[in-house]
């Protein structure tokens, strides 16, 4: 199915069927960076198929490793053995804020000056969240404009640190740990909430000790990664849209499978659960310290609830589509500390609150979050996605509940992270 730049939701009576994701993005950006440093083939299945990940697909080709994508979901990755080579052209991130941030910390160690640049979107993010470890590791680091790309890299021998994370990153994190298996010593970090740990358990497979101690991870450099097989689970921040258009309709019947349950990425079916939609996990697997299960998802009558504090920065990739669905709730929603979505693809708080409004709901826009009152009735409208993924999906399950049909302008942003978002939503959505 062609993608469009424009879709027209019209409202669904239920949702049912079973479907089966790509690969999350999280762990397919971190498996195809750590390949390009190993010793050896690694082989992925079932990649991610959104632009972002084809974007750290490109880079780590430029920078010496052998990429090769099968007609199917598969990657193939040959490493480097940990030299990468110096790129001939700036690096080209796109959208994401994932390479552009997680590659640096591989690059700050290697005796080479490279440029990483991306799109509107990326070029107005902050980094100075990437600056600050690299700097003080050793690596001489410039940004643009007070702190937002390109990003200038001069690496090079790098030296092991203690850092304490200013905001809950999972990519600071990871940026900090890929620079630190290159460094000399130790290199610990330590976090204000235990954030997604997809690259404390990828450096494990790929065979690097790493230590965990609540929200401390340490690091000893110079270890060497040998290459891994490994099917990459599926993605539960897509599973999510799934998840909340089922919570709309009591009485849906849907089966993900193979989906990643990692607990740190897992909060929503905790959330769903307070808000009276049942996941059950009918089966459970390991891959290299990720869990895969199915879930069968069981919705009742939809109740609201209050996300806050630490609850807020564990579900950041979550909270667009669980605003979106939060007027057809019988209590509301309220949700705060969530300031990060300001700085994300777009300022997901501002565009909830337009669309929100564009759909007739009531709507109180805080600078952390929103207060939205449930019981809310919403009309089609036209709505736009800021040319943010998350955004366009978000209110492609809001427009399911509402009365007429929803335009949604820059529909194809959905594909930075779910390419197939629009056909499998057609596929469930019964109407
Ligand atoms: C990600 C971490 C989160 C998330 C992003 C992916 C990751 O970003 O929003 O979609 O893969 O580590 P932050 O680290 O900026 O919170």
């Amino acid at each position: 199915m062609t993608v469009k730049t424009e879709q027209i939701v019209k409202p669904a009576r239920n949702i049912a069927g079973t479907v089966r994701l790509r690969g999350d993005k999280s762990i397919s950006h971190r498996y195809a960076m750590l390949a390009a440093l190993a010793h050896g083939t690694t082989k992925l299945e079932n990649f991610s198929s959104g632009a972002d990940c084809a974007s750290t697909l490109a880079c780590i080709g430029a920078l010496g490793a052998r990429v090769n994508r099968a007609q199917n979901d598969g990657v193939e990755i040959e490493g480097t053995g940990g030299t990468l080579q110096a790129p001939t052209l700036a690096l080209d991130c796109g959208n994401s804020g994932s390479t552009m941030r997680m590659l640096s910390g591989i690059v700050a160690a290697q005796d080479f000056s490279c440029e990483l640049f991306g799109d509107d979107s990326l070029s107005r993010r902050p980094m100075k969240r990437v600056v600050e470890p690299l700097t003080r590791m050793g690596a001489a680091v410039e940004t643009s404009d007070g702190g937002k790309p390109p990003l200038r890299i001069r690496g090079g021998p790098l030296r092991g640190i203690e850092y304490f994370t200013p905001v809950a990153s999972a990519q600071v994190k990871s940026l900090v740990l890929f620079a630190g298996l290159q460094a000399q010593g130790e290199t610990t970090v330590e976090e204000p909430v235990a954030t997604r740990d997809h690259s404390e358990l990828a450096l494990r497979a790929f065979g690097a000790e790493v230590h965990r101690a609540k929200n401390r991870v340490s690091i000893v450099g110079g270890q060497k990664l040998t290459a891994i097989e490994a099917f990459v689970p599926g993605d539960i921040s897509s599973a999510a849209f799934f998840l909340c258009a089922a919570a709309l309709f009591p009485g849906s019947s849907l089966v993900i499978e193979a989906v990643g349950l990692n607990p740190t990425r897992a909060a929503l079916l905790d959330v769903l659960a307070t808000m009276g939609v049942r996941t059950n996990v009918v089966t459970l697997e390991e891959h290299h310290g990720e869990l895969i299960g199915t879930l069968k998802v069981e919705a009742k009558a939809l109740v609201g609830t209050m996300l806050v504090g630490a609850q807020s920065a564990l579900l950041i990739d979550e909270l667009p589509v669980l605003a979106a669905i939060a007027p057809y709730t019988k209590d509301g929603m309220e949700i705060r500390d969530a300031k990060e979505l300001r700085v994300k693809e777009s300022d997901r708080i501002a565009a909830v609150t337009q669309n929100l409004r564009a759909m007739g709901a009531q709507v109180i826009e805080h600078d952390d979050g929103w207060s939205i009152p449930g019981n809310q009735k919403l009309h089609g409208g036209e709505v736009d996605s800021h040319d943010d993924h998350r955004i366009a999906m978000a209110f492609a399950v809001a427009a399911l509940r509402a009365e007429g049909e929803t335009k949604i302008k820059g529909a194809n942003a959905a594909s930075i992270s779910f390419s197939e978002f629009w056909e499998l939503l057609d596929r469930v959505a019964e109407r």
